[in-house]
């Protein structure tokens, strides 16, 4: 019986469709090569640590049957290099390393399809309402086209991107004053206030999700440059995009760049990491340099849940 254990699971970033999403309609995203490790270790004393994160997953853990029927102690030791709370998948994959940790503890099992099960529970939990993409690709990994059919019936299919964006660079805009939940709770305030404004949106997001996929998929001769523009445009009408992160894009757009917002957003203060594209990356590093903004560079595609020790 394994008693100790190592797993890693990537952040994301979503390319379009966030929002749109938790509606069903469909999103495009990527993991990054960016991850949490976690080391868990079996433990005679009966509680998770750290106890900030043990009653969400224990809940979360009871929740989906058979999994858990027992306490287990657990102890559990925490490294990342995905930035917090900026829209980068972190909590996800947290969620995907503790299910696919404490799955191998417990019953010895890795399957991927439980993993990404359990992780949603736990997601649920953190977020109320999401729509599981970003567990779903953090235990995947890879390029993948997203669905929510219904509130437990979710598609997706792996996408072999013939690009990998390695032209892309992420810039900070800062941390967001809102977590996911309380932008996924503004959009549902919004819809129920205009739905057919809000469904227009959407199924323009739709058209353009698919646009970025026949652009990965090397089918069209599309520009970067226009499609993350447009994917902004919609954003910032479905009203998830600050007026402090709007100035910065524009800026970046002045200077022949575009940039979107990845993830839930931001109203109040500063909406997390954004794509950002120019045909001559050095220009948006040298703006941000300029500005005193963070940027990483990240490579897309890469692996999903991984038990690197046991
Ligand atoms: O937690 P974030 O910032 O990665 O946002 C997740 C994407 C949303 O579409 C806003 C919510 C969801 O559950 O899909």
């Amino acid at each position: 019986m394994t008693s100790q254990v190592v797993v890693s699971a990537p952040g994301k970033i979503i390319i379009s469709g966030e929002h749109a999403v938790v509606y069903g309609y469909p999103s495009l995203v990527s993991s990054i090569d960016k991850r949490v490790e976690l080391r868990i270790k079996r433990s005679k004393k009966n509680y998770i640590y750290p106890a900030k994160v043990a009653n969400f997953i224990l809940r979360g853990l009871r929740k989906t049957e058979g999994f858990l029927n027992n306490k287990v102690g657990l102890e559990i030791g925490m490294e990342s290099t995905i930035p917090v709370g900026r829209g980068m998948g972190s909590s996800a994959a947290i969620a995907v390393s503790l299910a696919a940790g404490i799955s191998k503890i417990v019953s010895n099992k890795s399957n991927l399809k439980e993993i990404n099960k359990l992780a949603f529970e736990i997601e649920r939990l953190q977020h109320g309402n999401p729509s599981g993409v970003d567990n779903t690709v953090s235990t995947y990994g890879g390029f993948l086209w997203f669905r929510k059919e219904t509130k437990d019936f979710k598609t997706f299919s792996k996408v072999k991107s013939g690009r990998k964006l390695n032209d892309i660079v992420l810039i900070d805009s800062g941390k967001p004053t809102e977590n996911t939940k309380q932008m996924v709770n503004f959009v549902s305030e919004i819809y129920k206030k205009n739905p057919r404004k809000v469904e227009r949106l959407f199924q323009s997001l739709e058209k353009l999700t698919r646009n970025f996929l026949r652009y990965l998929l090397n089918e069209e001769e599309l520009s970067l440059r226009e499609l993350i523009m447009e994917n902004e445009n919609y954003l910032e009408n479905l009203g998830v995009v600050s007026e402090s992160t709007k100035k910065l894009i524009r800026s970046i757009e002045n200077l022949g760049g575009a940039a979107k917002i990845t993830g839930a957003g931001g109203k109040k203060g500063n909406s997390g990491i954004l794509i950002a594209y120019h045909p001559r990356p050095y220009v948006l590093l040298n703006f941000a340099k300029g500005n005193g903004i963070t940027t990483l560079q990240v490579k897309l595609g890469r692996k999903g849940v991984k038990v690197e020790k046991e």
